[in-house]
Formats: structure tokens, sequence, C-alpha cells
């Protein structure tokens, strides 16, 4: 019954984009793309585990096993809906406001006979929609086959080509801002530096990063879905702002920001039901690449990359803190998540062992910092003073270090209400300092 009241408020909203609503109908086809994924994920979770797709739950009492790879469910249905979404996206172009009689490209208002269908919005918009595609099929082939690090690396930058090619086609800027200050402090004139062919190299390096990040951030319950919740929520806010305050030329790619987003949030709060503590399915990795490459799509076709960046930090110093480990420097076990005591059901930071394979002597004075600062623990030999272990470095464990051991939801609350409130310091940062740095900001609050 409440699914039938989801789908008549959908299907309203859908109505109402005749009058044309691109966002409205965003909010329509969201609803239904939430209605769909909470139908289908606990249905085909046992199909999954007949077929050997299935992982085990490694901080529950006996590791109960889970369908693994559900991630691929809300990934398809979002694809569906960037689908069905097109006729509604561009209802105004195709039926409103049309001379009829098959004449779809003539406009009936505009300058008669003039061509005004925006054939550049809908090629942005599909080259969104076909690296998505190759982006679910890249994270489905890695949790099927478990593909090779330096194999699936480069793929996502591969993926992003038909955004790059649309980019140099439809806005080719490719220079970067110069501060104030180091205009000054270099005596220099120039207010921007042309980066070129660099600046496409920087934007397929965000297309690498932003899934990446997603999926080595991840090993409590849903903390993959509850990190990509919140991103798209700290994107909305921003891309809710421009609509509201900012000049028309950014209102355009923050409405698109907005459309790829909204319907991403719909499929995203279904599978978060079903993998929040205690999971009845993991996402894998087909979701974390997916919710990745949805953010790096949206800022490079929304041409605010380096913003979309900052929305980034917890993920990026999860990585910047996690390099030693995954670059050899510190032994990585295969798993990183923390350690779960059944005696009572909390968890505690899991730690990298040295016995077998000592930390590189490089590492001395990183460590030295890291315990000065106190972002790691080590445990030392009480007769040698040797390390023989530290806590995992990842943000997770990290939290642990700070706020003591706790039961796997509230670590992963933690983790989430902490990049809630960095997301919006993030905002207020990126539109306060903006003025400050470059002399003004495209947002004109005041
Ligand atoms: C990344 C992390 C790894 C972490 C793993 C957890 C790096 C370099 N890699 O690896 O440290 O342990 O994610 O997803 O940082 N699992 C749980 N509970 C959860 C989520 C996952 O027990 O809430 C376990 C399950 O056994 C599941 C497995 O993790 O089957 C999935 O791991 P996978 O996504 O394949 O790991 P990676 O992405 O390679
Ligand atoms: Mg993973």
């Amino acid at each position: 019954m409440l699914e039938l009241i989801k789908f008549g408020i959908a299907l309203t909203l859908i109505y109402t984009s005749k009058h044309y609503s691109p966002l409205l109908a965003a909010v329509g086809l969201s609803i239904v793309g939430y209605v769909v994924c909470d139908f289908l994920i606990p249905r085909v979770g046992p199909h999954f585990i007949k077929i050997g797709r299935f992982g085990k739950d490694l901080s529950k009492p006996g590791r109960p096993i889970i369908p693994e790879t559900v991630g691929a469910v809300p990934a398809t249905v979002y694809i569906f809906i960037m689908f069905f979404n097109i006729p509604f996206l561009f209802y105004k172009y195709l039926v409103v406001m049309t001379s009829g009689g098959g004449h779809r490209d003539v406009s009936i208002e505009e300058t008669p006979g003039e061509i005004f269908f925006p054939h550049a919005k809908l090629s942005e918009y599909l080259s969104a929609v076909l690296c998505l595609q190759s982006t679910a099929l890249l994270g489905i082939a890695d949790d099927l086959f478990d593909l090779r690090w330096r194999h699936k690396f480069f793929l996502p930058a591969v993926a992003a080509i038909p955004l790059l090619t649309v980019y140099y086609v439809d806005f080719g800027v490719t220079y970067v801002l110069i501060p104030d200050f180091a205009k000054n402090w270099l005596n220099i004139t120039k207010s921007a530096v042309n980066l070129g062919p660099l600046y496409y190299g920087y934007m397929s390096s965000v297309a690498i990063f932003c899934p990446n990040s997603i999926n080595i951030l991840a090993g409590v319950n849903g903390l993959e879905v509850g990190q990509s919740i919140v991103l798209s929520l700290i994107f909305l806010i921003n891309d809710t702002l421009y609509l509201l305050f900012g000049a028309e030329a950014s209102q355009d790619s923050h409405k698109l920001s907005a459309i790829l987003i909204i319907p991403f949030l719909g499929v995203s709060l279904a599978l978060w039901k079903w993998n929040r503590w205690p999971a009845k399915v993991f996402v894998g990795d087909t979701y974390c690449y997916f919710a990745g490459m949805i953010f790096s799509v949206v800022g490079i076709l929304g041409h605010f990359s380096k913003t979309a960046l900052l929305f980034f930090i917890p993920q990026i110093f999860n990585f910047a803190y996690s390099c030693p480990q995954l670059f050899g420097l510190v032994p990585c076990p295969r798993h990183r998540l923390p350690r779960f005591n059944e005696m009572d059901g909390l968890m505690y930071p899991s730690r990298a062992e040295f016995s077998t394979k000592p930390p590189k002597s490089v590492m001395k004075p990183v460590f030295r910092v890291l315990e000065f600062f106190k972002l790691i623990h080590i445990e030392y030999d009480t007769k040698t003073g040797e390390m023989v272990n530290c806590t995992n470095m990842t943000l997770i464990n990290l939290v642990l270090v700070w706020f003591g051991p706790m039961r796997e939801d509230i670590l992963c609350n933690t983790i989430l209400a902490l990049q809630f409130a960095i997301g919006l310091t993030a905002i207020a940062a990126r539109h306060a300092l903006g003025t400050l740095i470059f002399g003004h900001d495209n947002l004109n609050i005041l």
C-alpha cells in the first residue's frame, strides 16, 4: 500500500514535469528508483548467493554469509532511469515548443524555422550515461574476476573519454585562476594559467581517484553507501546555492548536476536500507566505482571538479593516510577493516603485524610524527623496545583510536557525521575563501 502511494507521488511529479521542470521529473524518477530497488534487492539476494556471489560479514558472531555485488541492482536501475528521463528532460523541446506535424526541431516560440533543440545538452547527458554504464561494467567485472590492481587502475580514465571529448568540444576551458596573494608574491599580472592537455590529465585523475577512494573507505556495514549519500547531500546543497544565487551560466551546469544526483540518491537510499547495520547485503566494488564515478562525472560536466574534490576531503585524507600501506612501506593485510570482538560486540582498531615483514626504515620518522599527533597507535616490545605492530592506516581505525571501541553502527554513523560536518564546512570555506583568495566568488548571496 505504502509502495503504491510512493508510486502515486512519483507519477504525479513526473506528470508535473509536463509544465517543464526537469528537476521535478528527477525527484519523481528518484522515488521510482527507490521503490524498484527496494523491491528487487531482497528478491535477487538469494540468487546472488546461488551463483557464488556472497561474502562473509567479518564483524558479526559466526561470520554469516550474505549476498555480495548487490550494488549492481541500483547501478542498473539508475541507468534505466536515466534512459527514461530523456523524454522528460527534453519535453519542452520535443513537445511543448514544436510546431507539430513531425517538425520536432523547429521552434514555434523562437525565431521561426530556427533549429533550437539543444543537441549539446543531449550529448553531455548521453556521455555521462555512457561513462557510468562502462563504470558499472568495470565494477561487475572486478567483483566477478577480482581484477588485478594494475589492470583496473586506469580503466575509469578510459570510461571518462566520452566525457572529456564533450568537455573539449562544448567548454574546453583548461586554465586555472591564480589567487591574488600568489600574483603579488610572484609579481605577475596574469590572473589565470593555462594547463592545456595537463588539465585533461587532471580530469582523468579525478575519474580514477573518486571511484577508488570510495572503495577503500569501506569495511563497516553501510559505510560505502552512507558516504555516497552524504556526498550526494553535500553536492545537492551546493547545487541549490547555485540555482538560487548563481549566475545563469553556472545554473545550467548545477541543474545538470542535480538531475544526475537526485535519482542516484533515490537508488542509494534503497541500498542503504539493506546494507546498513546489521547488513543483509554487501554492495560490492560495483557500487563503489559507480558512486565515485557519478561525482566525477558531475564535477567534470558541471565544470566544478576542483570544488567537487573539496567535498572528498575525508576520502582524500583516507587515501593519503593509506599510502604507506598501499605502496608497501608498511605491511598491508588483505582486509584493513576494524577487528570485531565477539565478547563485547564492539569494534577495535585492526593492526598491521611487523613480525614477518617489518616496515621500511623510511617510515620511522613518519611513525614518530603520526604517534606524536595521535594519528596512529603503535605497540612496542617491552623488552627490546622494537615496534611490534601498528593500527591499520585507515580513517575508520583512526576514529577508533581517537574515540575508543564502539559498536559497528555507531562507528559508521560517527564517520558519516564527521563527513557531513566537513562537507558543510567545505561549502562555506569554498565560498568565503573564494572571495578572499580570488577577490570574487561565483555566488551572489550578498
Ligand atoms: C577494501 C579495503 C580493505 C577492506 C575492504 C572492505 C583497502 C586497500 N582495501 O578492499 O582494506 O577490508 O575494502 O570492504 O583499503 N566486509 C565486511 N563488512 C562490511 C564490508 C565488507 O565484512 O561492512 C568484508 C566482506 O567479507 C566482504 C568483503 O569485505 O565480502 C568485501 O571486500 P572487497 O570490497 O572485495 O575489498 P576491497 O575493495 O578489495
Ligand atoms: Mg570493495
